[in-house]
């Protein structure tokens, strides 16, 4: 099976979970992970893969904008930070496109299995906002099948990853791999065009009774 990771990121923890996922679903070994940032994850990659996970940072409660991803990185904001003693580094790729450009000059890819992330602030999702929520929801536009609850993995007040989330990821890129076989064997056993994670994914989206935890 061939693996696409796909991340957004402009301080460096979205692309740090991103390989975390991509050391989990490759950790059995037969299992070819790319881990990629949005800009290098052409149409053609998307194509030959047969899972592809996309994730970013939750920018305004959601998937980031153009103005969010500028406003990051301002010398102002940085200066900003810096005076508060935080030291972020912005990620090599933070000045590519980011994830609602990619997904709006997507067109139609072969339909494939799917799954979104996202980095946010450590609090109750319902006050934070999270980007994977969105993202996959733009992934079942897309004719994704998503295999799995969108998941968020939290940064600390000083943007920092908190302890245990990138063993977190690496575990939860690992567990993806049973959800695609779990959703092959569904899709097996279901008449065409019924998809039995709707109703899951429809009561995660309502804000019912999630846990990033
Ligand atoms: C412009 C901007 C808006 C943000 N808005 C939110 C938000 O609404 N909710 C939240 O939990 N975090 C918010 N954050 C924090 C980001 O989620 C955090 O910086 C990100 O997860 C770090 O990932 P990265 O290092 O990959 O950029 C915001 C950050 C920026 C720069």
């Amino acid at each position: 099976m061939r693996v696409l990771v796909v991340y957004e990121s402009m301080y460096g923890n979205t692309h740090t979970v991103a390989e975390r996922i991509g050391d989990g679903l490759a950790a059995d070994g037969g299992i070819t992970a790319e881990v990629v940032p949005v800009g290098d994850a052409t149409p053609e990659r998307v194509r030959d893969a047969d899972l592809v996970v996309v994730g970013g940072p939750t920018h305004v409660h959601g998937i980031s904008t153009s103005f969010s991803r500028k406003q990051a990185v301002t010398d102002e904001t940085l200066a900003k930070e810096a005076e508060k003693g935080h030291d972020l580094e912005v990620d090599p790729d933070a000045e590519g496109p980011g994830l609602r450009d990619w997904f709006s000059e997507m067109g139609a890819p072969r339909p494939t299995f799917a799954a979104a992330f996202d980095t946010r602030f450590d609090g109750p999702g319902a006050l934070t906002g999270r980007a994977s929520r969105g993202i996959a929801r733009k992934l079942r536009h897309h004719g994704f099948h998503v295999v799995a609850d969108p998941e968020s993995f939290l940064v600390d007040q000083e943007t920092h990853l908190v302890d245990g989330e990138a063993e977190r990821a690496e575990r939860w890129g690992h567990d993806l791999l049973a959800a695609v076989a779990g959703r092959a064997e569904a899709t097996r056993r279901e008449p065409p065009g019924e998809d039995p994670l709707e109703p899951l994914d429809a009561t995660v989206e309502s804000g019912g009774r999630y846990d990033p935890r």
